[in-house]
């Protein structure tokens, strides 16, 4: 799909589910290959970014057989069983990949390198490749901190107590699963509260991960003990639906079995103290993790000021929370959300020049956005090869002036493949090329 064109939609309606949430199927993966015995996963996430993290496993020596449509059964090799590759590792698109992956690494006997696509290249490695060096591993990267990354196999890891600079649960999640291979006790203390899959995950696993406050520890040595892991939807691609139907007039929808972990529902948050109509019904755990089904009606939305402490658990989402912004009364401020500046794409520049390009007044700032609510018009706008720009402003084209033409939308495949199928289900006018 090379283009996305979306124009004005009379109401969004139907019951429906989105696929897995993107990190937990990566975690599955990885720790269900790093386990003793077969762990079964249900609502894995086929898209390329999951996929990645699958191959890369499949690289190292691990069974994975795919049952069907979201059903993997890996055959665990341990934490020491997996093989030297036989070549480097390519992990497409995905950041989460290279970087849990490369705690993963660290701990191995073998050297390996890292490489990922264009986009991928460009973002910073620094942030995993420093404290891993503090740990002991041997990393390398090019001058800039970037990849490919190097990853040689004879570091003897230590634990070390590491005050991340930066709110990233990727960061995180890559020192604890190198702290598995690591002599005493690791310990990452985070800025801010980011998504705690890894340290759930490794729990449902058998293996003990102590929280206290915004310090979380765990010691090497451990085993992990094979399960069954069911993944809900992912509440970064509900999002995109969360505001569509608060923002399109005579819309009812529900989204079935989403993952409502309160280090991700920032989005929900967010969008109550705009104004929207969500409702979490049947609310339920699974496998570890809080799920629901949640329902939205349209309703007015009402500029804000995002409060900073609901940044990092809507990291993923703000693409489409500037669209909601651009629809809604008044001024929208968002601060302390410099993060977005190296995703997929620099989210803050992309989206204010996508914004700009409909006509809204959006600035960019370093850390956020300003927008005033008002007048969205039709245009042209480029994701820049980012998915969730993709997706964001073919949300923005439902109650746009005139139809809203997005380039180069190959990379919405990256994490959400089904969107323009839901989409359409439920009532939005988009057309492709
Ligand atoms: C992710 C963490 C976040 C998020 C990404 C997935 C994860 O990245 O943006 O899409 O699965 O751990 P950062 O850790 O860089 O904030």
């Amino acid at each position: 799909m090379k283009t996305m064109v979306s124009s004005l939609s009379a109401g969004l309606s139907g019951n429906f589910r989105v696929p897995g949430d993107k990190s937990i199927s990566h975690r599955s993966v990885m720790l269900g290959s790093l386990a003793e015995g077969v762990t079964e996963v249900n609502g894995f996430l086929e898209a390329q970014d999951a996929l990645a993290t699958l191959k890369a496993f499949q690289s190292m020596g691990v069974k994975i057989e795919r049952l069907g449509e979201g059903r993997l059964r890996i055959h665990g090799v341990g934490l020491y069983g997996l093989k030297k590759p036989k070549s480097d590792l390519y992990v497409g698109n995905s950041g989460t990949s290279m970087r849990l992956l490369s705690g993963i690494l660290a701990g191995q006997v073998f050297d390996s390198v890292l490489t990922g696509d264009s986009s991928l290249t460009k973002r910073p490695m620094r942030r995993v490749l420093d404290p891993l060096a503090q740990m002991g591993a041997k990393v390398g990267s090019t001058d800039r901190g970037t990849s490919p990354l190097q990853i040689y196999g004879d570091g003897q890891l230590s634990g070390i107590r590491y005050e991340m600079p930066m709110g990233s649960a990727q960061v995180k999640s890559c020192l604890l699963l190198a702290g598995l291979y690591a002599e005493g006790e690791t310990t990452v203390v985070e800025p801010a509260v980011t998504r705690d899959h890894t340290e759930r995950m490794l729990r449902g696993f058998g293996y003990a991960v102590k929280t206290q406050g915004n310090a979380v520890s765990l010691k090497g040595g451990g085993r992990l003990k094979g399960m069954s892991i069911d993944v809900p939807s992912d509440i970064s691609s509900v999002a995109f639906f969360l505001v569509a139907a608060s923002m399109t007039p005579n819309s009812d929808i529900t989204l079935e079995h989403v993952g409502i972990n309160p280090t991700r529902t920032g989005i929900i948050d967010i969008l109550l103290l705009m104004g929207a109509d969500i409702q979490l019904l049947n609310r339920r755990e699974v496998g570890g993790e809080n799920v629901a089904d949640i329902r939205v009606r349209s309703c007015a939305l009402n500029g804000i000021n995002v409060p900073e402490e609901l940044v990092a658990l809507a990291i993923d989402e703000f693409p489409v929370l500037f669209v909601a912004a651009a629809y809604a009364k008044g001024k929208t401020v968002v601060t302390g959300a410099e993060e977005l500046r190296v995703k997929e794409s620099d989210r803050i520049q992309t989206m204010a020049d996508g914004l700009q390009a409909l006509g809204v007044s959006a600035q960019a700032t370093s850390d956020g956005m300003i927008i005033e609510g008002g007048d969205v018009q039709g245009g042209e706008v480029e994701s820049f090869d980012d998915h969730r720009i993709a997706m964001a402003f073919a949300v923005a084209g439902l109650q746009s002036r005139s139809a809203i033409k997005i380039n180069n939308c190959e990379n919405v495949g990256t994490s959400f493949p089904s969107f323009v199928e839901l989409a359409l289900f439920c009532g939005f006018k988009i057309s492709t090329q």
